[in-house]
Parts: structure tokens; C-alpha cells; sequence
């Protein structure tokens, strides 16, 4: 919820509680796919940039395919115009989200190299950049975990400072990773995004 919302809820909780019970009223018969690409639509009408990034991983969540959701874009040009849904694009690709290279793009995944793993840390967590992208590359006894470190709820670039031991803490909404595992612990409701990794003639290597 942006900060404007969040004043409004405070200082008229009732009618914002109607607005709220409204939208909720409103979409009864939808299922989760069909409002959340409902919503996307909505954010792009009002080009609100973190909306739009928190109802499209939604609607990815709920199903939605990236095809889906540039079908859903193109069929509401009546009403957004080409500028607001190239607006929409432009996000997209700022995200790079690699679900979208792969499927809309018809761009494979492929095996990036991250590091040598004599590099990396024994044990704990490094933060590396690789082909313009951050990950968190932690090691430990059970072996090599690979994350990106963009958060799962707005796609906040979580930097290295906001990892005290094996508690990740983004710095945006404060939602809680357990670095090891990449479980969410506190806040939100979703792991980080893991990434599969091979060790190959002692190179880590992620696919993405
Ligand atoms: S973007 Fe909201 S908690 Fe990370």
C-alpha cells in the first residue's frame, strides 16, 4: 500500500475500510488470475510503478502467463492508449524478469557463470553481480544455495548491508529472508527466488 493510502486508512478508517470492502465485494465472482490482470491494467492506467510490479507478480503467481498479460495490455488499448502500455513494457523490461525472456521473448535460460567457488565464501553469503544482475550466492554444510536479490513483493535490489548473519531484511516493506533457505520468515508470504546452479570444473555457474 503506497504511503498516500496508508495516511487515508489512519485519518478516515471508515470510509477507507467501505473502499477496501468495496474492491473486495466487487471482484467475488472473479478468480485470483482474472483480478489480479485486472488490477495490472488498473496500475497502468494510473501508472503507479509499484503497483504495477505487485500485481503483476501476483497475476504471474496466480497463473498468469507472460503472453497472458501482454494480451491483457494490448486488449485494453482502447482505453490505456499505446504510450501507457508502452509505459507497462517499459517496466517489464526494467524488471527483467527472466519469465518473460523465456516465454514471451522465446529467449532459453542459459548457464551464466557467477564465481570460482574457491572465491566464495567457506561459509556464508557473498553478493555478486552477474550479467546485470545481483544474487546472493550463500554456502554453508549443506552446500550452495543461488538467489536473486530482488525481493519477491516489489522487486526491491536488497543490498548486502540489509543481511545481518542469516536474516535478510528488505529494506522497502521490511519483509524477512532467512538466507540459508531463502525462506520468507517475517511480513511477507513468499521465499526469495531461488536460482538452480551447477558446480562445473570448480565454476559456479545459475541458470536464468
Ligand atoms: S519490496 Fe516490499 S518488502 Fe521488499
Amino acid at each position: 500500500m503506497s504511503g498516500a493510502l496508508s495516511y487515508l486508512v489512519q485519518v478516515r478508517p471508515e470510509a477507507m475500510g467501505s473502499y477496501f470492502a468495496f474492491l473486495k465485494q466487487a471482484g467475488k465472482h472473479l478468480d485470483p488470475k482474472t483480478r489480479n490482470l485486472i488490477s495490472v491494467i488498473t496500475k497502468v492506467h494510473a501508472q503507479t510503478a509499484a503497483g504495477f510490479r505487485q500485481y503483476l507478480l501476483r497475476a504471474l503467481r496466480e497463473g498468469a502467463t507472460p503472453d497472458e498479460i501482454i494480451d491483457a495490455l494490448l486488449m485494453a488499448f482502447p482505453a490505456l492508449g499505446l504510450a501507457k502500455i508502452v509505459w507497462a513494457v517499459d517496466q517489464l523490461l526494467v524488471l527483467d524478469l527472466p519469465e518473460f525472456r523465456a516465454a514471451s521473448l522465446g529467449v532459453p535460460p542459459e548457464w551464466r557463470l557467477v564465481a570460482a567457488v574457491k572465491d566464495l565464501p567457506r561459509r556464508g553469503t557473498a553478493r555478486i553481480d552477474c550479467d546485470g544482475r545481483s544474487l546472493f550466492v550463500h554456502r554453508d554444510g549443506a552446500g550452495i544455495a543461488v538467489f536473486d536479490s530482488r525481493c519477491p513483493h516489489q522487486v526491491t535490489d536488497i543490498p548486502h548491508l540489509a543481511l545481518k548473519g542469516n536474516v535478510l531484511t528488505c529494506p522497502k516493506h521490511g519483509w524477512t529472508f532467512d538466507i540459508a533457505s531463502g525462506a520468507c520468515t517475517a511480513k511477507g508470504d513468499r521465499p526469495l527466488t531461488r536460482f538452480e546452479h551447477k558446480v562445473k570444473a570448480g565454476k559456479l555457474y545459475a541458470l536464468w
